[in-house]
């Protein structure tokens, strides 16, 4: 219904996990499948949003009716958030980024010997910050991984980060989190807790958190 529609606006989604090459067939990543960010994608289109899709790795199915653009590492996304953030009006990020990569990936593949291997990880940027901090007008909504003191973590990050919301997966939770097709999400804004959502398949999980979000980016528009 029209309350509910998201038609002219501009929607980057990320998801996915990013991949840091050691070599050129070996890299570190994570479990992400993209699936929540496929959903939300999916579901902001489906409101008639000309959505962005940024996707690392994913096992996550195609949509149709979205621009995909696909990236390995999370300094290949970043760059990719950065080209299209300044006309958006909201983005959202579900990939899990990795907070580490190799210093330097080697052009030919490593050689095995006898002796330990020693790998040295630097720190990637991290995204939803740099966006944070140059935030025009952008309703801006980050995800947040956690296993314990879900709420301490995702009101840290909503601020550290310049989010208008933080969706809080508590990963510890059987049907949460990586990889499942439903998800366990909490909601934050800046007031604190906005709604607990029960076990839900991550498509319903995406239409219920983009009714909050529409309802707060109107609720700005009207000032
Ligand atoms: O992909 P699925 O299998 O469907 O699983 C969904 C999910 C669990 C991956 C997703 O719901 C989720 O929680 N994504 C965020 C995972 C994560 O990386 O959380 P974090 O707490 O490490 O990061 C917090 C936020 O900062 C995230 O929005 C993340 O995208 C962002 N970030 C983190 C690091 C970094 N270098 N740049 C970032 O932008």
């Amino acid at each position: 219904e029209q309350g509910q529609s998201l038609k002219g606006k501009k929607v980057v989604v990320t998801a996915g996990g990013t991949v840091e090459r050691l070599d050129p067939v070996r890299y570190l990543t994570n479990d992400s499948s993209g699936k929540m960010g496929y959903a939300i994608a999916e579901a902001a289109a489906s409101r008639g949003a000309n959505v962005t899709l940024i996707a690392a790795r994913t096992t996550a199915e195609a949509i149709g009716g979205v621009k995909l653009v696909k990236v390995e590492s999370a300094e290949q996304m970043l760059q990719a958030v950065l080209e299209h953030y300044d006309d958006a009006d909201l983005v959202v990020k579900a990939a899990a980024v990795a907070d580490y990569r190799p210093v330097a990936a080697a052009d030919k593949k490593i050689k095995k010997s006898d002796e330990r291997l020693v790998l040295e990880l630097v720190r990637t940027t991290d995204i939803l910050q740099t966006i944070g901090q140059r935030k025009r007008g952008q309703f801006l909504v980050g995800f947040a991984a956690e296993t314990d003191q879900v709420e301490h973590y995702a009101m840290d990050k909503l601020h550290r980060k310049h989010c208008d919301l933080i969706i809080a997966n508590n990963v510890a939770e059987a049907g949460a989190g990586f990889n499942f097709d439903t998800n366990i999400v909490s909601v934050y804004g800046v007031e604190g807790l906005v709604e607990s959502l029960p076990l839900m398949q991550k498509r319903q999980v995406a239409d219920r958190l983009l009714e909050i979000i529409i309802q707060r980016m109107q609720a700005r528009e009207a000032g």
